[in-house]
């Protein structure tokens, strides 16, 4: 019995890597979730449909969880935030999320065992 396909958390998928990597992902046989706050911009998409999709905002902790859950691996492809000074181009600043609390939100992402893209 073959095993089963493992799934993939693709966050930035309406972006320039994100929109590759996902479709990507698809074709080698991974079952692919993404987290976006534009469902609609993915189902636009034409390789979009087999995509699991969790509607939710990166940056609270709540959506990262639901997003993170029992998955293989997650790809990080939003903005970096890891400025040294914390104040680095986390997107939606305002209210600020603050760079380093996202940060810590994704280090702690359940189920997932090997966090990558970051
Ligand atoms: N592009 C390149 O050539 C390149 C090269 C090397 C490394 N990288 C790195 O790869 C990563 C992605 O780059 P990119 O060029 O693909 O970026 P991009 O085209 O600007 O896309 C950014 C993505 O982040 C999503 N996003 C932003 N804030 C979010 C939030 N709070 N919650 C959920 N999604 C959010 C955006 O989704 P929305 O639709 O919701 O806005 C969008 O899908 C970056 O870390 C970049 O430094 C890029």
């Amino acid at each position: 019995m073959p095993a089963p396909a493992r799934r993939a958390l693709v966050t930035g998928v309406t972006g320039y890597v994100g929109s590759r990597l996902a479709p990507a992902l698809l074709r080698r046989g991974w079952r692919v979730r993404v987290l976006t706050r534009h469902p609609d911009r993915v189902a636009r998409r034409d390789w979009g449909g087999p995509l699991e999709v969790v509607a939710g905002d990166a940056s609270r902790p709540d959506d990262l969880a639901r997003a993170c859950a029992g998955v293989d691996v997650a790809y990080y492809l939003l903005h970096s935030m890891d400025g040294r000074d914390g104040t680095a181009s986390w997107p939606g600043t305002s209210p600020t999320p603050s760079p380093r609390r996202a940060s810590a939100a994704w280090s702690t992402c359940p189920g997932c065992t090997r966090p990558t893209g970051r």
